[in-house]
């Protein structure tokens, strides 16, 4: 059995993401708020939050990642899929698994606000203040945490460890099983 180095249980993210979700309900009553949401780490943390929600709301997807190379942190941003919905007026919830460097965000945050929208927030489930490269306002925290790197509750480590039901720091040896099981996605089934 692998052992985790747990930073919060699936109980604690469970109470957290209910208190976001009535924070986010008070807030945005009197409209019908878009959430954009950054795959593919947030659709975890998306899926527990909407399903708290008490008020009516739109979701969108948009994929734009920073991280090309396992852990290792590259400038470039590249984004997949563009949004579909007319943002003009809207009131719109940016969701994010995790803000680090926050290149993804302000680069994303630019493209929105060129869409003339009603408001823009961003919500994000963990944020780690100390590796700030360019600032960025964030409005809805789930957690701080320090610089470390952390997998599960849809944060991966090379596509792996999405899956865990809490959060848990990258140790050395969760590194060396991905990389002894790096081949077995090519493995066909006979
Ligand atoms: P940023 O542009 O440096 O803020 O990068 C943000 C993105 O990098 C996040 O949305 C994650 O997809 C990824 N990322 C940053 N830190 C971690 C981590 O500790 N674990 C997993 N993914 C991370
Ligand atoms: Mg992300």
């Amino acid at each position: 059995m692998e052992e985790y180095k747990k930073l919060f249980s699936s109980e604690e993210i469970t109470t957290r993401v209910r208190e976001l979700a009535s924070e986010i309900s008070a807030d945005y009553g009197d409209s019908v708020p878009l959430f954009i949401i950054l795959l593919k780490g947030a659709f975890i943390f998306t899926a527990d939050l909407v399903r708290n929600l008490t008020i009516p709301h739109e979701i969108d997807f948009i994929t734009a990642w920073s991280y090309l190379d396992g852990s290792r942190r590259s400038g470039a941003i590249e984004m997949i899929n563009h949004i579909r919905a007319n943002l003009e007026g809207r009131h719109v919830i940016l969701i994010d698994e995790i803000v680090d460097t926050g290149h993804t965000l302000s680069r994303l945050i630019d493209t929105i606000e060129s869409h003339k929208v009603g408001s823009l927030r961003v919500c994000t489930l963990l944020d780690k203040p100390s590796a700030r490269k360019t600032e960025v306002s964030v409005h809805y925290t789930g957690f701080r945490i320090p610089d470390v790197f952390v997998v599960g509750y849809g944060l991966d480590y090379r596509e792996r460890y999405r899956n865990l039901p809490f959060i848990a720091e990258l140790t050395p040896s969760l590194r060396e099983s991905v990389r002894a099981t790096d081949n077995f996605g090519k493995i066909r089934a006979r």
